[in-house]
């Protein structure tokens, strides 16, 4: 048996999820033709009461656009170090949008209103103006930590006083919905654009939404086109979807729920120093007396995948295709390591 925590991006559409994208009537979406697809952006739209959402193949893609739309060469993105559009998109904010980016530090991965004023480039000819706050939530690097509205609704206060637009890079949003109670609308009341991700814990197999205002999608179509983003009968992953925010959001809180006990099973684990604060589904151990790599090994000797998170810091993320007999496995694997 492999229990594979690498991510929560490695799992398999569930037979629910094929049955219907093997039933899905497509068209040529970039006619916007395609019947499934404008009924996922749809759906998408009202769910966060935003005008608009465009279906897109990535993550990396939706936050993309979302920074090309908001920059202008020359600018800047104010967001936490750790932020994956930093980080992870392969320097796609200099390549895509030759903007600028101011990084801040912050606990658990996330910044504050307070650290957003203070690091506003000033309106001087050597400066690169601040045009973009980017927030992620929840914060991967942060061990997979929430910002609470309250929290978001001051920095965009912030943003508002100052001219900035406010983006949401949403991977895994669905994962603080179901922790807060919070209404998905009153994001969508403060964010300019939201990304969210299908194929993270809501187990598609593809597909990510950008949502905005009508004109601000508009836009993003023509952004997309020139990234390459424009597919055609896409409703066959539109379908999977569709299906995932029918089916497979409230099941996000047994992920939530396996992942502490990953963390109570690792905070008793020899070679475990510290395990961070489990808020969603993302583990963050570090180690002592022995090399992530080294640690990695032990455990895929054992059928446990997970990866290196930093200089002493591995990653298990639970997923769709993680229950408790994996949980019981792994509690095993690790008391014989
Ligand atoms: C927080 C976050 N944002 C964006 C992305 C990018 O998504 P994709 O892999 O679909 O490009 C990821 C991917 O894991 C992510 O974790």
């Amino acid at each position: 048996m492999i229990i594979d925590l690498r991510s929560d991006t490695v799992t398999k559409p569930s037979k629910g999820m094929l049955e219907a994208m093997m039933s899905a009537s497509v068209g040529d979406d970039v006619y916007g033709e395609d019947p499934t697809v404008n009924a996922l952006e749809q759906k998408a739209a009202e769910m966060f009461g935003m005008e608009e959402a465009l279906f897109c193949p990535s993550g990396t893609m939706t936050n993309q656009i979302a920074i090309r739309l908001h920059t202008q060469p020359q600018t800047e993105v104010i967001c936490h170090k750790y932020s994956h559009i930093h980080l992870y998109e392969a320097g796609g904010i200099a390549y895509n949008s030759m903007a600028s980016l101011k990084l801040l530090e912050g606990e658990q991965g996330k910044i504050t209103a307070e650290s957003v004023a203070a690091a506003i480039s000033p309106d001087d000819v050597h400066a690169c103006p601040s045009v973009l706050v980017s927030l992620e939530n929840t914060m991967n690097k942060g061990g997979g930590s929430i910002y609470q509205l309250a929290e978001i609704q001051a920095i965009k206060d912030v943003c508002e006083k100052n001219g900035m637009k406010l983006h949401l890079d949403g991977a895994r949003l669905f994962n603080a919905l179901v922790e807060t109670g919070d209404d998905p609308k009153a994001y969508g009341a403060i964010f300019d654009t939201i990304s969210i991700c299908l194929s993270k814990g809501l187990g598609c197999p593809v597909g990510s939404l950008l949502l905005g205002s009508k004109e601000d999608i508009k836009r993003s179509k023509r952004i997309r086109k020139v990234l390459g983003g424009g597919m055609r009968q896409a409703g066959f992953l539109a379908a999977a979807g569709i299906y995932a925010l029918d089916h497979q959001v409230d099941r996000l809180k047994d992920d939530h729920a396996h992942a502490r006990q990953i963390g109570d099973i690792l905070k008793k684990a020899k070679y475990v120093s510290n395990v961070m604060p489990i808020a969603t589904n993302i583990v963050i151990a570090s180690l002592s007396g022995i090399t992530p790599e080294a640690y990695l090994i032990l455990l895929k000797e054992k059928g446990v995948l997970g990866v290196k998170f930093g200089p002493n810091e591995v990653r298990f993320v639970t997923h769709h295709d993680i229950d408790s007999t994996h949980i019981s496995v792994f509690e095993d694997v690790i008391k014989s390591i």
